[in-house]
């Protein structure tokens, strides 16, 4: 019987466990015996591999993190170590790997691959959605809705006191989760690194707001800016209106896997093991235009990501000040 692993590398997403799931039922599908790596590359490298069975992934379809754990590795930088995770691997006879991991994950990949040459799947997994030739994350429409029920239930306080809040989303340094937000949401500020204003632009378009009746703002802004506590004081000072912050930070990583997380999962990990069975050596799966396809690791993981020109276009038009609607 041919063996096949799985890791969890980076930050955890919602999702990662419906993946660990099917790695699982659908290694033992193929006649393959499924291994869990703890740890990420961590437990590579200390040799935390262990054959994995139906009773590991009973009941994980619904919980958010990752049962086998996820870590970010600075060892694993260093080509000693990957030699040493090369070792591990071989040593139980693996022989296929699967990484689910965001793009620092895929540039070790990256390297791991050029070295040693271990066959593996990468599954894109992060809630920045930052990672290029793919337009779809795993984690990322859990990340999503923990945003968009934050954002409505600060609605319901913001209207009731006259006040601006001021919500900081993560992302790194990637705009996406600010961005989709901002426009799901109703807010009507956004500040993202990839579309660069200036708060002064929309003094007198939000004054005209406020004398015609508008009661409360909810602005979203991306963490990359560091630029809450500016924005707060700037509603406060050239507005009037008293402002609060709320940084969702580590909340927007949990939660229940949404049906659309689950099914993603589901799918991703199945073309990651087909993959693998029909001798595909060092890819990655990814979801563009409503199609998997896999791209090659050196293309996904040295190519810097860029958001799409036309998600950008719709938030220009919507919070461009300059279209400010007074
Ligand atoms: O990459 C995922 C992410 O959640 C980023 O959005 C965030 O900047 C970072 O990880 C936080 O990292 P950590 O969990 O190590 O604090």
């Amino acid at each position: 019987m041919d063996k096949i692993a799985i890791l969890c590398s980076g930050g955890d997403v919602s999702g990662m466990n419906p993946a660990l799931k099917r790695f699982v039922e659908y290694a033992y599908a193929k006649n393959l015996q499924p291994y869990f790596v703890y740890d990420g590359f961590e437990g590579l490298i200390d040799d935390r591999i262990v054959a994995a069975s139906y009773s590991d992934v009973a009941g994980i379809i619904t919980r958010g993190g990752t049962k086998i754990r996820s870590a970010r590795s600075s060892r694993f930088q260093e080509e000693s170590y990957r030699k040493i995770a090369a070792q591990n691997l071989a040593h139980h006879g693996i022989s296929k790997l699967i990484v689910l991991g965001g793009d620092g994950s895929f540039r070790g990949m990256e390297k791991f691959y050029r070295e040693t040459n271990i066959t593996f799947c990468g599954i894109p997994s992060t809630i920045d959605n930052d990672i290029h030739g793919t337009d779809y994350c795993l984690g990322v429409d859990t990340a999503l809705n923990v945003i968009k029920n934050a954002i409505d239930q600060l609605r319901d306080t913001a209207s009731s006191f006259r006040r601006a809040f001021v919500v900081e989303t993560m992302g790194r340094n990637c705009g996406y989760l600010a961005l989709v937000s901002a426009l799901t949401s109703g807010s009507e500020l956004c500040l993202i690194p990839e579309m660069p204003m200036s708060l002064d632009n929309y003094t007198e378009c939000f004054q005209s707001q406020i004398a015609k009746g508008r009661d409360y703002f909810i602005a979203i802004i991306s963490e990359a800016l560091q630029s809450s506590e500016e924005t707060a004081k700037w509603f406060e000072k050239e507005l009037g209106f008293e402002a609060r912050i709320t940084i969702l930070g580590h909340t927007q990583r949990g939660g229940n896997p949404t049906v659309y997380d689950r099914l993603m999962a589901y799918q991703f990990v199945t073309h990651a093991i087909n993959a693998l069975l029909e001798g595909k050596t060092d890819s990655v799966i990814c979801y563009t235009k409503s199609h998997f396809e896999f791209k090659t690791i050196d293309e996904v993981a040295l190519t810097p990501h860029r958001i799409d020109e036309a998600l950008l276009t719709l938030a220009r038009e919507q919070f461009a000040p300059l279209r400010c609607q007074m």
